[in-house]
This record gives C-alpha cells, structure tokens and sequence, in this order.
C-alpha cells in the first residue's frame, strides 16, 4: 500500500500545530477546500491515530504537537541537489518502496509517515506509528563489490549516530555491532540494508533507517529495551531538520566509504562502540557464542576472542553484553 504525501494534509497539521480551536469553515478557506473536505481530512488524520477534539461551535483543536513531513523543507536543507526525495503518508516498508521502483538510477530517499508492515533486522517487526519517527530508505549505488560492503551497516550507524549528536545526544550514546544505536542501553536506531549485486563489479544497497524521535511511553509493542529523542531531550524533535540532517550526513558518510573503504572509520567506530573488551554472546543463525569482544577488522567485522584463545570473525549477528 503507497499513499503519497498530500499538501493540502500537511498545511492543514500546520494550522492546527498551534493547539487552538480551528473552525471547519476558517480551515477550508485557509486550505481552499470545502469544509466536508476539510472533516474528511480530519478523519483521515484520526484514523492514523492523531488526536484531535472536536467540539461544537470551536471547531479542531490538536492535542500534541505534530509537525508533518514536508519533502520540499528537506529538499530545501540539502546539500546535494541530485537526489531525488519522495515523502509518503503511508507505506508497506520504505525499503520496499524503493525496491519496487521502475526507475533504478541515482540516490534515492524515501521518508514515510507511517509503515504496516516496517521490518526490523532477523525477521522482527519495527514498530512505525504515524507522524512519530524516521522511517527513511536510501537507494545507492556503489562502484564496489558486494563483498566490500561489509563495514556498511556500520558506516551507516555512525552517520545517525553523528546526526544523533547534532541534535544534542550526547553520551551516553553508543554504537553496538552491527547497527543498532543506544541511549543507557535503549534502543533509539536500527538499519536494515538489502544489498543486491549489479554488472561489472558494482552494487547497490537499499539502506533502511529507523530513528524513535517523538514516540512517548505508549509503545507497548516493542519487546525490547528503548526509548526516543524526546524522551531524552525533553522536547518535540521537527522530523524535516531531523531528515535533512540525516540525509546530509548519511550520503557524506556514504560517499568516503565509497572512495576509502570501511578502514577510513576504525577510529570513529572505536570510539562509538559500546563492546569491545566486554563479554558478549552473538547469535548467528541457530548458533549462540560467548567470547570477549576485541574490536572489528578493516573490514568491518567482529573479532570475538573465545573461552579457548581462538579468534572468531563474524560477520553478521545478533550481540548481547553478558551480565555478570
Ligand atoms: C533493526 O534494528 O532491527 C532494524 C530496523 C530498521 C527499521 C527501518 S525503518 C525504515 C526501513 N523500513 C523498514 O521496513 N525497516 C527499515
């Protein structure tokens, strides 16, 4: 299911942004629509879960801050103008998205409002209520080989991690292998890649970014630790500087990955990285192992010291810090 992104839908949160009653007849002026139109909008917006008061004589009123995405506010605040933005109100899975586009050139982003069917990494679901979080895919294309795209789900997570840092997160902030970001141990970022081999020794790579930034404690679905940018920074986070910024960020990280390789971002990696010297247990297909983390490879991959002073690489895994 793909709905487009609807103008007069996102002006119409604007108006309302502000928390007063609005009546039918004022809002269909402003929006230069018929005031039926304007209720069907604002069923519409029900029906995605936004809570909105209706009273008789007032009109609507919003009763929390939403700020819709806008694809022209973020294509205002990018840095490359090749690339091309599309912003949906609702999709299956924005990596879906892009994998089913006719037109596969270029860099491409896809920022949707909601997703039913968002996926997660290990076949688990991401949560992806309407109007709350980044839900953002990236198409592109690389002049390497699948097989030297191995560091980039961590290249990827240090890009959020950095746009992260813009925003005012600061420590305790961390990077865990392979992609997930947390805040003390919750989780506020994960990517999904799907990597797919082209002719010549080239690739592309549908990059799929999930980032929580105004969900509050009402997500009772997700089984795992998290939490939000506005629960750790204390206010209402606009997701178009958030897109952009990410946007921004992600195709420079993306670009000198392109040229250099993941070595480039040892450093970087080392520092954000909340394992190495712990002892973690990594489960990789049916197979838990228990080990010391020593740090990754040029590569990008993880280097596990195990009970028996054997080194162990892998390549991809689900990890744990072991209590102790
Ligand atoms: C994980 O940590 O398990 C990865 C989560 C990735 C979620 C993002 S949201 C945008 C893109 N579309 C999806 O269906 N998944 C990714």
């Amino acid at each position: 299911m793909i709905k487009k992104s609807n103008a007069s839908l996102v002006t119409l949160v604007s108006i309302l942004n502000d928390g007063a009653y609005h009546d039918g007849d004022t809002l269909g002026k402003k929006l230069k629509m018929t005031r039926s139109a304007v209720w069907k909008a604002i069923k519409k917006l029900e029906t995605y879960g936004v809570n909105i008061d209706s009273v008789k004589g007032k009109g609507y009123a919003m009763q929390e801050p939403l700020i819709l995405l806008d694809a022209a506010k973020i294509k205002q605040q990018l840095a490359l103008n090749k690339v091309e933005v599309n912003v949906y109100e609702v999709v299956s899975s924005t990596n879906d998205c892009l994998k089913e586009l006719k037109q596969q050139k270029g860099i491409k982003i896809c920022l949707a409002e909601q997703q039913t069917s968002g996926r997660g990494r290990l076949g688990r679901e991401w949560y992806s209520p309407f109007g709350r979080n980044i839900y953002l895919s990236c198409r592109y294309p690389f002049q390497k080989d699948i097989s030297e795209l191995a560091g980039l789900s961590l290249v990827v997570g240090l890009a959020v991690l950095r746009t992260l840092h813009h925003f005012g997160m600061d420590e305790p902030l961390v990077a865990k292998w392979p992609n997930d970001i947390l805040y003390q141990q919750k989780k506020i970022s994960g990517t999904l890649i799907d990597i797919q081999a082209e002719a010549h020794g080239a690739s592309h790579a549908i990059i799929g970014i999930g980032i929580n930034v105004n969900m509050l404690q009402d997500a009772n679905r997700i089984m795992q630790a998290w939490t939000s940018m506005q629960n750790e920074l204390g206010r209402y986070i606009d997701r178009n500087e958030l897109s952009a910024e990410l946007i921004n960020t992600l195709l420079d990280y993306l670009t000198r990955f392109n040229q250099d390789g993941f070595q480039l971002f040892i450093e970087e990696w080392t520092e954000a990285d909340c394992l190495t010297q712990q002892l973690i247990t990594l489960k990789n297909l049916d197979t838990t192992f228990t080990g010391k983390v020593l740090g990754v490879n040029a590569q990008g991959n993880l280097l596990l010291e195990c009970k028996d002073g054997t080194v162990a690489v892998f390549s991809s895994g689900d990890t744990s810090i072991t209590k102790k």
